[in-house]
């Protein structure tokens, strides 16, 4: 596309002018042709400046979001993904399914959603330019009933990978929420179609508070983001790379087993509610027991007030801690 030729050429420049003609000999196309890209280019959010008998130059891409950007990026950390994008979509999990004739692996990622969608049927809020909306579509050749597992895998990876970014010690809210002291910053939605000949299509939908500045009155003592909480707007890009790279190690040490026996241990490492008394709340009932940990199959491993050890699982119940939301 001449579009990303010329931005490549002006990235592999960056601060320094281009002339024109360059731009035209180099590319085979005429002055015009430039121009209109060159404009297509400033939509995008890219800063250009356009000199008399200079040329072009491009002075900041670091907050630009597109799929050409985050392609670049994973390509960077050996990840040769494919990568959908788009300013607005209802949810990137639907839209997931509904390319999943055509792709096996993709990235779909969104600036904005108009009806995101939560765990257990709740909404997600998606407003544009402050968080990662993204859905992650894959059809891996395992037993339906180990699918559920790769949502906890998502989770750690997600979390190491901001830990890596940030140097700051993230959690996980078992299954699959991420938290800072206490407060979420990203949920995970996964889900699936199959039938008799196994898994269809596996989405996981993962949203992250990124730079997110203000919540809903009702939100803000259990939800904050990545830049309220660390205080550095984050690089969607860049995290979005890492959280790719970091998920690609862990996904194929979780393949190797089909379970979770080779990152229980760095699962439990983070787990905010590791050792502590929880509630699980069930439709009308809230039962209070000490959290052990998780077993191979990401179970939570509990002792309820008889002493008699159970393992939940994520679909039955949701978690919440004694005091607050973990
Ligand atoms: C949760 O309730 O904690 C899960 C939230 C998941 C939100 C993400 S944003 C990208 C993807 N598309 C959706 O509609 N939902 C998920």
């Amino acid at each position: 596309m001449l579009k990303e030729e010329i931005l490549t050429i002006l990235q592999e420049s960056k601060g320094s002018f281009v002339s024109g003609q360059i731009l035209c000999n180099q590319l085979g196309v005429t002055r015009t042709a430039v121009w209109k890209n060159i404009l297509l280019l400033r939509k995008e959010g890219y800063l250009i400046e356009a000199v008399t008998k200079k040329g072009y130059c491009l002075t900041d891409d670091s907050m630009t979001y597109n799929a050409f950007e985050i392609t670049k990026e994973l390509r960077k950390s050996g990840l040769d993904m494919e990568v959908l994008f788009q300013n607005s979509v209802d949810s990137t999990n639907l839209w997931a399914f509904e390319v999943s004739n055509q792709y096996d692996n993709v990235l779909l990622v969104a600036d904005e959603q108009t009806h995101g969608k939560g765990r257990r049927g709740r909404s997600w809020s998606s407003l544009p330019g402050c968080g990662i909306w993204m859905s992650y579509l894959m059809k891996p050749k395992i037993q339906i009933g180990n699918a559920s597992m790769i949502t906890l895998v998502f989770a750690l990876a997600i979390a190491h990978a901001i830990t890596k970014v940030y140097e700051r010690r993230v959690e996980i809210k078992w299954p699959n929420d991420i938290v800072y002291r206490g407060k979420k910053i990203c949920g995970i939605l996964t889900e699936m179609r199959s039938d008799t000949d196994g898994i269809r299509a596996l989405v996981c939908g993962i949203g992250i508070n990124a730079n997110t500045t203000d919540f809903p009155k009702e939100l803000e003592s259990v939800a904050t983001s990545l830049k309220k909480s660390f205080g550095v707007p984050v690089s969607r890009v860049k995290l979005i790379s890492e959280i790719m790279k970091h998920f690609d190690v862990y996904f194929g040490k979780f393949l190797k087993t089909e379970d979770l026996s080779e990152l229980k241990a760095e699962y439990e490492e983070i787990l905010a509610n590791r050792d502590k008394d929880v509630f699980l709340i069930g439709e009308e009932t809230a039962q209070k027991v000490f959290c052990k940990g998780i077993n191979n199959r990401g179970e939570l491993v509990v002792i309820d007030e008889n002493r008699r050890e159970m393992q939940i699982h994520s679909g039955e119940v949701s978690v919440r801690g004694i005091y607050g939301y973990v």
